[in-house]
């Protein structure tokens, strides 16, 4: 498929009316709202990447032996588009392109090349552009790819869709509260050496669902994940990734050894500390050392950060060894000040010295 994807338009016939798409989005929680149309685009092999279209976002039709259903041969990635003025934004989007290949690479399946990939996502938000919410919110994109072969042999498939579609969000965690409470799970690891903690797939999330229902069940908001090998180590939350900011103003955060997922906001964070002169550290942590710090008040706040959260303060953390408070329980300082640079960014009120922010419109 040659460098500028050219995607065939088969636009909705009757799209949401503007006042019903106003409701919708007035307040649309996450991951619930979606926009009128999908991106497809077909790979087999000997025809590699084909039919990109943009289209009516509608169910698909598939094969009860589609090989997706059977063993979960299947990638995604998250990133957002936000209102810059009366144009559009994408953050990083180049990032999420690179992980969604890596991603492809561990699960066996043909990478998207990045001009796709950013072709795919700038289409879709140029036709549902009026989707953008203003204000706090922004529009989601949900990449994903899947194999769509007909048949019941473990192996590679030979067929694959990769899809786009869009779903405008406002806050994450619901209720907008401050600080998270997370739960430390004894009973469930998340990804093992060798394994593929790294990758975005649709399987690490089935696989980690248990542990957040755990979570949910002690009233947490979160799970947080030891490593499984040692189960000493923090990794990573269900779906964030994790830092530690200490007495001195440094922070930490566990080092990209293959079990967690390599955020694009993680790499947003370390860089915007390291810019402001602060000590930043890719360090392994272990719980005990995370308790301690926190009763001699050497470890001052926590906090959580992805795409769709940004980044959450963690105020407490609960375990079938006892609870814990981080400072006063409820964020602080440095937390705040990262997320609101982090923000200023993304949103465009802050100058964008590192070349994250990519126009669509
Ligand atoms: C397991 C996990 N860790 C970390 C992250 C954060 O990654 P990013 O900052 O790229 O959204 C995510 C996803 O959003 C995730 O699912």
């Amino acid at each position: 498929m040659s460098r500028e994807t050219h995607f065939r338009h088969i636009l909705h016939p009757s799209p949401t009316p503007a006042d019903v798409r106003a409701e919708k989005l007035v307040d649309p929680g996450f991951g619930r709202v979606f926009t009128d149309h999908m991106i497809t685009v077909r790979w087999s092999e000997g025809q590699g990447w084909h039919d990109a279209e943009i289209r009516a976002r509608e169910p698909f039709s598939l094969d009860p032996a589609s090989a997706v259903l059977h063993y979960a041969q299947e990638i995604f990635e998250g990133l957002k588009a936000y209102r810059h003025g009366n144009g559009v934004a994408l953050f990083r989007p180049e990032r999420n392109a690179r992980r969604f290949q890596d991603s492809a690479e561990r699960l066996a399946m043909p990478p998207v090349p990045e001009s796709l990939f950013l072709g795919a996502v700038e289409e879709i938000v140029r036709i549902d552009r009026d989707w953008i919410p203003g204000g706090e919110g922004s529009l989601y994109l949900r990449p994903f790819q899947f194999a769509t072969e007909i048949f019941l042999g473990v192996k590679p498939a030979s067929e694959y869709l990769f899809v786009v579609i869009a779903s405008p969000v406002g806050a994450y965690f619901k209720g907008g509260k401050k600080a998270v409470t997370v739960w430390l799970s004894d009973t469930y690891t998340r990804a093992a050496p060798g394994g593929t903690g790294a990758a975005k797939c649709g399987g690490n999330y089935a696989a980690s669902l248990v542990a957040q229902a755990e979570a949910s069940r002690q009233g947490c908001d979160q799970v947080v994940f030891l490593d499984a090998a040692e189960r000493k180590w923090v990794e990573e939350l269900g779906g964030m990734n994790v830092f530690f900011v200490f007495d001195d103003g440094s922070i930490s955060t566990p080092p990209l050894t293959g079990t967690i997922l390599p955020g694009v906001t993680r790499d947003s964070i370390l860089t915007l500390a390291r810019a402001e002169g602060r000590a930043v550290r890719e360090e392994r942590y272990s719980i005990d050392q995370w308790r301690a710090d926190a009763a001699s008040g050497r470890l001052r706040e926590c906090f959580a950060c992805g795409t769709a959260a940004v980044v959450s303060p963690i105020g407490k953390i609960k375990s079938t060894k006892g609870d814990f408070v981080i400072g006063e329980g409820d964020g602080g300082p440095i937390t705040d000040k990262l997320k609101a640079k982090l923000v200023g960014i993304q949103r465009g009120e802050i100058a964008d010295e590192h070349g994250w922010v990519r126009k669509v419109l």
